[in-house]
């Protein structure tokens, strides 16, 4: 398959940024996406031009770290990460064209990579769970109803990949937030610090300078987890139930 490839070139954080325009010739079909800019990026180098930087890590939809946006949409067309996008999902002779996750959050490295330490800072602030550690409990020991189970688990399906932000109108984080707080928040393990913790969290991801939400449910829409917008709704609940107890000081 061959393609012409529009790409975000910048060389610095500060550096103004362009298009530029490369051939993807003799593609083949089942080729990954990343797999594709591999080959694109080889016969650069080979011309003696920079290759494109972008960034990956496990290549299997695990990690997050794929941050692309194509054609517009955050990972590109279908919904999954930008790593298990395959080129057979594409025509034949079809202008691609490949940009930054954009969030003022997540300002660019280089090219295509973009800084995303503020999600990092929004986990830290949440601080740990106060579960005594050591040998895995046996596994009757905490019962918990299979539909709360469940629950925690669709929340934990979150990599942290950041398409959410970057495919919302005002980089809105809370999809990614509102994972976290509802896949720590409920579980016994979690529950002793979910006043805390959403607190923290939600007031973290306030100063990094994300957007509130209003209802696009982009986020949802491009979430390759499939996180539903619905933990927003529990955040907040949670949220504003926390600051109540805050602000008449009562134990959180
Ligand atoms: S490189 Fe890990 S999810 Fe894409």
């Amino acid at each position: 398959m061959n393609f012409t490839l529009r790409v975000w070139r910048q060389n610095g954080p500060a550096e103004p940024g362009r298009f530029e325009e490369y051939p993807a010739l003799d593609i083949p079909a089942d080729a990954s996406f990343l797999e594709m800019l591999d080959i694109v990026n080889e016969g650069l180098i080979h011309k003696g031009v920079e290759p494109v930087q972008f960034d990956h890590d496990c290549r299997e939809g695990i990690c997050g770290t794929c941050s692309l946006t194509i054609d517009g949409v955050p990972h590109g067309p279908g919904r999954g990460t930008t790593c298990q996008l395959y080129m057979r999902k594409f025509q034949d002779r079809d202008v691609i064209t490949i940009e930054p996750f954009r969030a003022a959050p997540f300002p660019v490295v280089r090219d295509l990579a973009v800084d995303r330490r503020a999600f990092d800072r929004i986990i830290q602030s949440g601080g740990f769970i106060s579960e005594r550690t050591g040998s895995a409990p046996d596994a009757n020991a905490t019962p918990i109803p299979k539909p709360t189970a469940d629950f925690a688990m669709d929340a934990a399906a979150c990599i942290g990949c950041a398409a959410c932000a970057a495919a919302c109108p005002n980089s809105s984080a809370m999809l990614f937030v509102s994972a976290k707080i509802g896949h720590l928040g409920l579980l016994p393990q979690g529950i002793a610090e979910k006043n805390r913790r959403v607190l923290n969290l939600v007031r973290t991801m306030d100063e990094e300078g994300f957007g509130n939400c209003s209802n696009y449910y982009a986020c949802e829409a491009v979430c390759p987890a499939g996180i539903p917008a619905s933990f927003i709704a529990r955040m907040n609940r949670e949220y504003t139930a926390a600051s109540v107890k805050e602000a008449i000081g009562a134990t959180l």
